[in-house]
């Protein structure tokens, strides 16, 4: 059998990912009269945002009258530390109301007010309730909703088709390859714009929210090896409550509805612990605060025998709970025979969301290469250090949206088809280079860095974590030069394993680097050596690979200057209600 046989398949667009930010943008330019297809490696409707559970923020005011598009704007700006791309927080925070609307109106069906507005609950450092849901399935509600106007829009839609590489030329990205994960044949895609949107990379730490084979980190590694730089990779969000047993099921997600809905965090001891980090706002303080708690009462033995702290909402009617948090009632009811009606749930810090991403313009999603846009958590820019819970849905319905519309200009703007065979050989040989006999394999080399991200790049690090655990990434990744990926029938399970690896140990170097670069605490970013913010180090952290493509290299980059509107936002802010870091962080703002 000749290895580099392949077929090809040709669109104005094609969209590397399945999840929401994929299905947008694939609609915007379906809706424009382009070809367009997508792809992912997984099934479509179990793509990962059907795990985003508790709503998506607009600044509606349907219950909080005062709120607006401007306040959203300041939380999320300041939450994030103001390290985030002040321009993006404004796109999203101004085009959220329509795109929340225009999802609902296409199905999601998100719970109503008696009025027929849209409900809304608080989440986690909102000012006001700002986050519309469905019950605590969200996301899926919203996935649902998308797979069935892209099919409406007869958009193909290619599960088990894993990308390899992207084609570029002149730093022009043309296409991609990819192989199906079942019969393993090759197909060469050829298009005039790609859009990224496959997500992030936590699943690389042992603890997380993510699935086995999601959220491996691909996208960094395409991006990188594109030609594309990576921003504030350290920045990496542990949500504070994930489950802690049993085994298969730790890290799961336990929504922050939970505390939204009136559900409160308490020790061993029965103390209601935030009142000591957080007294104002209490379980609704922001996720680094709160996974910092729980991380903290769990290590300074005021934890559960099972290594977590107690959730506890079981003062709420069985009623009220199935009603708003569904899931939740049913998960630990299936997993532990815990009816939480009755009894508290214990949770502990898991690994939930990559704040950082691929760098891109915050109005087009451009990368800097040609042709290469990128959408949703595996671009960076809007979180910054910190991000509020329910930003994340908004965020790849709008940057979903702008990556389809930028992406629909370009393709009728360019005047000439790229090609080039040998960046299609290339493509072949970065597939066959890995299929041969080895010493290792790459499942148990996946374990072992989860371990290793886990204990050395944790919610809590040091230098002297941080060293020792790009010494062990090193070793794994000298390990994947030997690997063993067999062509036996099963073998294109090993070859997804294998490039599952190969991408999360970039991202693992990726962050483990900008973490030691970033010698302070800030928002996620906690450091036991640094314990502090420290506002001289006010910037970005950028990471691109070598021209051997084979170090990556970091750098900093100032951070944007505020525009003036958004200055005057803060300006006239009422902040000093809130916390005296706030009112420090103002003045430094202004300065
Ligand atoms: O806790 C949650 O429901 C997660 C929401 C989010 O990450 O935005």
């Amino acid at each position: 059998m000749n290895l580099n046989e392949h077929i090809t398949k040709v669109s104005n667009v094609l969209v590397i990912g399945c999840g929401g930010a994929g299905l947008r943008s694939a609609i915007e330019i379906k809706k424009a009269g382009l070809d367009v297809y997508i792809l992912g490696k997984r099934p479509k409707n179990d793509a990962h945002t059907v795990l985003a559970a508790g709503g998506i923020n607009a600044a509606l005011g349907n219950i909080d009258k005062e709120d607006s598009w401007q306040q959203h704007f300041l939380d999320t700006y300041l939450e994030g530390y103001k390290i985030a791309d002040p321009d993006k927080i404004e796109i999203m925070a101004k085009e959220a109301p329509v795109l929340v609307k225009e999802i609902d109106d296409w199905g999601a069906n998100f719970a109503k007010l008696k009025n027929d507005e849209l409900d809304q609950r608080f989440f986690g450092a909102h000012k006001f309730r700002r986050t519309c849901y469905s019950g605590d399935f969200t996301g899926l509600s919203i996935l649902k909703t998308l797979l069935k106007k892209a099919d409406d829009l007869k958009i193909p839609i290619y599960d088990n088709q894993y990308v390899t590489e992207l084609l570029i030329k002149e730093n022009v990205c043309f296409g991609a390859m990819s192989f199906n994960t079942e019969s393993s044949k090759r197909t060469i895609h050829l298009a005039d714009a790609v859009i990224l949107c496959t997500g992030g990379h936590t699943r690389i730490w042992k603890k997380s929210s993510s699935r086995a084979k999601e959220n491996t980190g691909d996208g960094y590694y395409l991006a990188l090896k594109a030609g594309c730089q990576l921003i504030d990779m350290e920045m990496v969000q542990f949500h504070p409550s994930g489950m802690v047993f049993p085994e298969e099921m730790e890290g799961t997600l336990v929504t922050e509805a939970v505390r939204g809905e009136g559900g409160k965090l308490i020790n061993i001891n029965g103390e209601r612990f935030m009142k000591n980090y957080d007294p104002k706002r209490m379980e609704l303080s922001t996720r680094d605060k709160v996974a910092i708690a729980n991380y903290t009462e769990i290590i300074e033995a005021r934890g559960t025998k099972n290594g977590g702290v107690f959730l506890d909402i079981s003062h709420k009617s069985r009623e009220f709970i199935i009603d708003k948090i569904p899931k939740i009632y049913t998960q630990f009811k299936e997993s532990q025979k815990l009816d939480i009606s009755k009894s508290p749930m214990e949770v502990a810090p898991t690994a939930h969301y990559s704040m950082g991403g691929i760098y891109v313009n915050p109005s087009d999603l451009s990368t800097s290469v040609k042709g290469l846009f990128a959408a949703g958590e595996v671009a960076g820019g809007l979180h910054g250090a910190n991000r509020l819970g329910g930003n994340s849905l908004a965020e790849i319905l709008i940057f979903g949206k702008r990556a389809g519309i930028a992406s629909i200009i370009f393709s009728k703007k360019l005047t000439k088809k790229f090609s080039s065979s040998e960046s299609v050989n290339l493509a072949h040989e970065n597939i066959n280079k890995f299929l041969k006999y080895g010493k290792h394999f790459a499942k148990p080399l996946q374990n072992e860095l989860r371990m290793v991200m886990w204990e050395y790049c944790g919610v809590i690090k040091n230098k002297d974590l941080l060293t020792k655990g790009l010494e062990k990434i090193k070793t794994i990744k000298t390990k994947l030069k030997d690997i063993d990926t067999r062509k036996n029938k099963s073998n294109f399970e090993d070859l997804v394993s294998t490039f599952d690896l190969q991408s999360s140990l970039i991202s693992a170097e990726a962050t483990i680097i900008s973490a030691i670069e970033r010698k302070e605490s800030r928002g996620a970013h906690q450091r036991s050596d640094f314990p502090k913010i420290n506002n001289s180090l006010d910037f970005n952290l950028v990471i691109s690979l070598d021209s051997h493509k084979e170090n990556l290299i970091i750098s900093k980059l100032p951070l944007k200057k505020l525009k003036s509107n958004l200055k005057n936002i803060i300006s006239n802010s009422n902040i000093e209600e809130s916390s005296k870091r706030d009112v420090k962080l103002k003045n430094k703002l202004l300065e």
